[in-house]
């Protein structure tokens, strides 16, 4: 057990520095207060947002950037992608079937599959292993880098 919790306490690490350094953002589109609306800090979704659409019924969701977004995260230069196209199921405090939000860490991108809130804590979801950050990591909403070579 010792491996996932070191993956654990890193992929913790890389949260906590994703969004520390960067500027607020002063605008957060509707798509962002939308996710405030169901429990959740709007810094989860970069700024390019192009379109959204939410079931407020059966909580579908979906998010459109304009681009493949991309996120650096020191100090190792791990990097965080979303997709031009993000999909998941929304209800308060939980998202589910979450499709689009990577993390690459130990040569591998790991899948955010889910995410739910206690207010003060967010709880990632990657496949059966789980891992819980301060919701505050996430106030700010990040802005995409520009387009760099990837190895
Ligand atoms: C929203 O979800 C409900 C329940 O699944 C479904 O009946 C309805 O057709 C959906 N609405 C739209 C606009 O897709």
């Amino acid at each position: 057990m010792a491996k996932p919790l070191f993956f654990l306490s890193v992929l913790a690490l890389l949260f906590s520095f994703t969004h520390s350094s960067q500027n607020p953002n002063p605008n957060p589109s509707s798509a962002h207060t939308v996710l405030s609306n169901y429990g959740f800090p709007i810094g989860l979704l970069p700024t390019a947002i192009t379109s959204y659409t939410v079931n407020h019924t059966s909580g579908d969701f979906f998010v459109k950037l304009g681009d493949e977004c991309k996120v650096t995260l020191p100090p190792d230069n791990y990097l965080a992608t979303y997709s031009k196209t993000i999909t998941g199921k929304i209800v308060e405090n939980r998202i589910a079937d979450l499709d689009g939000i990577r993390v690459r860490a130990f040569f591998q991108w790991w899948s955010i599959t889910g995410i739910r809130s206690s207010g003060d804590n967010l709880v990632f979801e990657v496949g059966m292993v789980s891992a819980k950050y301060p919701s505050k990591n996430f106030d700010e909403s990040p802005p995409c880098e520009g387009r760099r070579a990837v190895s």
